[in-house]
């Protein structure tokens, strides 16, 4: 079921697959994959996670920083963190942007929430705006999102 749904995901979403194939060889590793699609220009986009993620210090620590890629850490409780990765690539044509957010548990606490992992993401980009924009869409599901399911995040 969760590989038919993938494949119909990938038919709706041409060619997202080859550019999300990150996963984490340690199966038993916690993680999120999301994929936004947004009618802005990625500069825009990249403003938005990085002020965001900015306003949110406390929980989360901004790493390296370029046009197309934004790195943090989060911090999910005393000695738990999370590498957070959001990555933007220019649509083909006109002014969209695809945004791709990827949180993964470090190992060493593996059996962590997976809850977790989609939180962080949805957090950031909830806090940001940009679920507010014309002609925003999100996409991911069970398979590429451990915890999806049950997924309650806390409000902040
Ligand atoms: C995030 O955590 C990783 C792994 O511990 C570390 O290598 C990296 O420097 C951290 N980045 C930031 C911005 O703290
Ligand atoms: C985040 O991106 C950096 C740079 O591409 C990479 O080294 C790191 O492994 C990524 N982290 C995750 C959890 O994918
Ligand atoms: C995270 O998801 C994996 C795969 O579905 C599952 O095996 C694991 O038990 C989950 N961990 C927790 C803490 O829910
Ligand atoms: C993000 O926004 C949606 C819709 O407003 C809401 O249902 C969801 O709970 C929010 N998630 C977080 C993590 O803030």
């Amino acid at each position: 079921m969760a590989v038919r749904t993938l494949l119909v995901a990938c038919t709706l979403f041409l060619g997202m697959c080859l550019i999300t194939s990150s996963r984490p060889t340690e199966t038993t590793q916690a993680f999120c994959n999301i994929e936004w699609l947004l009618a802005l220009p990625c500069a825009q986009v990249n403003k938005a996670i990085v002020t965001e993620i900015k306003s949110l210090k406390n929980i989360y620590k901004l790493g390296t920083v370029t046009p197309l890629q934004i790195q943090a850490n989060h911090t999910s409780a005393p000695g738990q963190m999370e590498q957070v990765n959001f990555t933007m690539t220019p649509a083909a044509m006109g002014e969209g942007c695809r945004l791709h957010g990827f949180s993964m548990s470090a190992v060493w606490y593996s059996s962590f929430s997976n809850s977790t992992n989609y939180c962080n993401l949805q957090t950031v980009v909830n806090g940001s705006g940009l679920t507010k924009t014309p002609g925003f869409m999100e996409f991911t599901n069970e398979w590429r999102c451990l915890g999806l399911e049950d997924a309650a995040c806390p409000s902040k």
